[in-house]
């Protein structure tokens, strides 16, 4: 059973103290609802230990707004590029999987991958990965990757998945790593192992 309120955003920065701090503690943030001249943060707690139910879901019609509204902490900018960005280039390049990590139906982050065919053996790679910022360090993105890791495997197109990051960001690394990723290298922007610069890759069978 879960229970749910909601308030305008003007206030959320007070409901956030009382519903998520000392007094309250156990509420989290899972969406903002209505729509986007209405924006209303709910915070919702899960009663008896109850799990969340995470989705990954297509980007649609219904969801797009709440996708683009997702945005990670100011000082994590320069780590993924915005939404809106990685959905127009899913549309002008097919190839590219977008879709929205849920809680429920609520999106709560973001993701996108591509199929990488032309190399033998090919692969999958994990290109965008983001949990808004009110959201995360609730193990979304653990979840995710799971679920992402299970798609892939029933799919059965790759052996293996890759993802690449800047040397800086601990906390994806601690991600990768807890997942039984392993680090293989660096690549530059074209994907071209480099010795130096560039981003840190790591890769798992799957
Ligand atoms: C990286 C990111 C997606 C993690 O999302 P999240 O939902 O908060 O992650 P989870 O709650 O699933 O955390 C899983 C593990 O990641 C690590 N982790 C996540 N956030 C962390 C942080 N701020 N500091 C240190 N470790 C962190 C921890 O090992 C954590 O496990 P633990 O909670 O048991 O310690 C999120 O921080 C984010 O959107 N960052 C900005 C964008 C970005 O860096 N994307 C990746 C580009 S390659």
């Amino acid at each position: 059973m879960v229970v749910r309120g909601g308030g305008d955003c003007g206030v959320f920065e007070g409901l956030r103290e009382a519903w998520l701090g000392r007094s309250f503690p156990g509420w989290k943030p899972v969406a903002q609802a209505g729509r986007t001249v209405d924006l209303k943060p709910v915070v919702q707690l899960s009663l008896m230990g109850e799990k969340m139910a995470v989705t990954l879901q297509d980007v649609t019609r219904a969801n797009f707004d709440a996708c683009v509204l997702l945005k990670v902490r100011e000082d994590q900018r320069v780590l993924v590029a915005p939404n809106v960005l990685s959905l127009a280039q899913a549309y002008v390049i097919p190839s590219l999987v977008p879709f929205a990590i849920c809680e429920d139906d609520n999106p709560v982050g973001f993701a996108m991958y591509n199929r990488v065919d032309e190399v033998d053996p090919p692969y999958y790679y994990l290109m965008r990965l983001m949990v808004g910022a009110e959201f995360q360090r609730n193990g979304f993105a653990r979840e995710a990757i799971l679920l992402l890791l299970e798609r892939f495997r029933m799919e059965g197109a790759c052996s293996e998945v890759r993802a690449s990051y800047a040397d800086s960001n601990e906390a994806v690394e601690k991600l990768f790593a807890s997942l039984g990723f392993e680090r293989v290298g660096r690549i530059n922007e074209r994907h071209e192992v480099v010795e130096e610069g560039g981003e840190v890759l790591v890769r798992l069978g799957l």
